[in-house]
Formats: C-alpha cells, sequence, structure tokens
C-alpha cells in the first residue's frame, strides 16, 4: 500500500562521508530518487556502496551534505518509520528468536501489538521462515539469517526500501522472489535501492542503474540506456572441453574482448558471421554448446568500468 510520496522521493546534496581513517567512503554525491523506480546499485569492492546506502538510512552521518526524504531533512534525530533498510553486515539481535527480531522492527515502526503479529507472520512467511519462527537467530543458516533482516526490513510495509546486498547468501530462488516483491513495491509507487554483484539478477528487475567508483557517481540512467552504450556488440557463450591459451583467441577477427575463459563468454562486433570464430576454435578446442545472445547489464557495466579505467 503506497502513501503519498513525492515525485522526487530522495533528494541527495552534496553527499560526502569521510571516515576516522581519512578515506572519503563517499564524496560529492548529487542525485536524486524518484518514485516508482526500482535502482541498481553497482560498482566494485570498495566503490562506496554501503557507505552511500547507509548513509542515506541515517545509519552513519555524513561529513558533508545533505538527504532530504519527501523534502524532509533525515537526520538521526528525525527516525522515519517509512524506510525498511537492511546492511550487509547482519543487524539482527543475537538474542532473540526470529519472530521476535521481526516482530520489533513492526512495534518501532508504530504499529500496535495485533497488527505487529498479522504482518510478522506474513513476512515471515514472504521469506520462507514461518516453520523457523521460534528458532534462535544463531541456530539459523547464513542464508536464514540474511532472510531474517529481509523480514525485518519489509514487516511495516515501508514505501522505501533501502537494501544493501539483500540477495547475498539466498538461493536463486529466494532472491528471485524477493526481486519480484521489489519490483512490485516500486511499480505501486514505491522506491528500492538495491546494491548487488549479481548484475544478471539486477538486469531482469531494475529500471534504473547507479554505478559507482571510488566513492563517486559515474553513471546514473535508465537500464534501457546505459546497456544500449553497448549496442554495437553481442556475446557468444561457447561450452568446450579442453584448454584454451588466452592469446590464441585476441588473434581471432570479429573478437573484441574475452569476459570470461570457462565457459569461454566473447563479446563479438554485431552481425560478425560467426563460423570463422566457430571454425578456429575448434581447432584449438571440442566445441560442445554456442549461445548467441544480445549484451545485458553486466555486459555494460564492463564495458563502462573498463571505458572509465582507460580513461
Ligand atoms: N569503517 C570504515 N573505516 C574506514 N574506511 C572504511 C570503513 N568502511 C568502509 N571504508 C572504506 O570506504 C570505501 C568504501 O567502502 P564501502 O564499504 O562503502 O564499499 P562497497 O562499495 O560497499 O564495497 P563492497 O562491494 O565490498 O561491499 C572503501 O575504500 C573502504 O575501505
Ligand atoms: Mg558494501
Amino acid at each position: 500500500m503506497v502513501v503519498n510520496l513525492d515525485e522526487n522521493v530522495i533528494v541527495v546534496s552534496q553527499l560526502g562521508v569521510q571516515y576516522d581513517n581519512k578515506v572519503w567512503g563517499v564524496k560529492d554525491i548529487d542525485v536524486t530518487f524518484k518514485k516508482s523506480e526500482l535502482i541498481a546499485l553497482v560498482g566494485a569492492n570498495g566503490a562506496g556502496k554501503s557507505t552511500f546506502l547507509n548513509a542515506l538510512c541515517g545509519l552513519i552521518m555524513p561529513t558533508k551534505g545533505d538527504v532530504f526524504f519527501n523534502k524532509n531533512l533525515i537526520n538521526r534525530n528525525t527516525p522515519f518509520h517509512n524506510i525498511g533498510w537492511s546492511k550487509q553486515t547482519h543487524a539482527i539481535d543475537w538474542y532473540l528468536n526470529v519472530f521476535d527480531n521481526v516482530i520489533v522492527s513492526a512495534r518501532l515502526a508504530g504499529k500496535n501489538r495485533k497488527d505487529s503479529k498479522i504482518d510478522t507472520l506474513a513476512a515471515l512467511d514472504l521469506v520462507g521462515l514461518l516453520e523457523y519462527k521460534d528458532r534462535d537467530v544463531d541456530a539459523l543458516s547464513g542464508g536464514q539469517q540474511q532472510r531474517v533482516q529481509i523480514a525485518r526490513a519489509l514487516v511495516h510495509h515501508p514505501d522505501i526500501m533501502i537494501l544493501d546486498e539483500p540477495t547475498t547468501g539466498l538461493d536463486a530462488e529466494s532472491s528471485d522472489k524477493l526481486l519480484s516483491h521489489l519490483k512490485e513495491k516500486a511499480n505501486k509507487g514505491g522506491l528500492v535501492i538495491v546494491s548487488s554483484h549479481d548484475l544478471n539478477l539486477l538486469d531482469s528487475y531494475c529500471d534504473s542503474v547507479l554505478l559507482l567508483k571510488q566513492g563517486s557517481i559515474v553513471a546514473y540512467e535508465s537500464k534501457t540506456k546505459f546497456i544500449s552504450r553497448y549496442r554495437d556488440k553481442e556475446i557468444l557463450t561457447i561450452k568446450y572441453e579442453g584448454e584454451l591459451d588466452k592469446r590464441k583467441l585476441v588473434e581471432i577477427e570479429g573478437v573484441v574482448t574475452i569476459n570470461d575463459l570457462k565457459p569461454l563468454v566473447l563479446e563479438i562486433k554485431r552481425n560478425t558471421p560467426i563460423g570463422q570464430i566457430i571454425n578456429k576454435l575448434d581447432s584449438l578446442v571440442f566445441v560442445m554448446d554456442i549461445n548467441r545472445t544480445s549484451p545485458g547489464l553486466r555486459e555494460a557495466y564492463l564495458e563502462v568500468a573498463r571505458a572509465k579505467e582507460e580513461g
């Protein structure tokens, strides 16, 4: 159920976070997040994703700049009940059982006892933990603990969800279920920001992409636009038996880049006749399967990251 979010839900102005060791986790971030969007936050390890998300949620104080939610300035004194958040490092109460971990979050968001109970059972059902509701969280698997965190984030039906690598440790089915739940929230007028290294998963669900590098924004645009930077290429995925030498592959005409070696993932120029590539490969290894696809978020991400490195 989505209530009155402004068109511009979150406005970030000149945000900078400097840690005690003088490292700037993020710097000079200016960005506006609009409603009805699922935003993929991507970037290499150490790019500043967690710093940014923690600062957005008010979990760490910015050294510089401001974050506004629905035009209100957020800081430690103004808890915002309409946000669901989960951190990369688990923020759960280790001495409580599963049910209590989740109901606490509903109560903190201001829900009464009866509604909190109903919502807690529904959230546990959504993340597939109903049968574990009485168990201590330290007696759960890593992925199950992650699900507790997610249940805590969504139990009070917030319109805004800010999740730092929520699918780490989740199996494929649970990841898909979570992302489709989040997508639905965005479609109904909410705002969802999700960081992840699983670019194929994000590709299936996100509307926009925000790419961070060394604490700064490198790209923020619709997924379609982000991927279109890549429109002159195609991807060949080849399963094979044997050993391949990268140096031999770069000599093949039409091959632009080698993204992976096993299976072999080649970027080729669009409309390259693949016969010559296959002939060459056949002479080197035993080719079992070939798949030709258009580039997606993952390929575009690698391209943009690479382009920036080259200057
Ligand atoms: N508590 C801290 N004290 C000092 N430096 C920190 C701290 N936390 C993060 N950093 C530094 O800030 C930068 C950004 O880190 P951050 O955790 O935001 O990256 P990230 O994009 O979330 O990476 P990952 O993909 O590994 O989760 C890095 O250079 C990191 O070493
Ligand atoms: Mg992180």
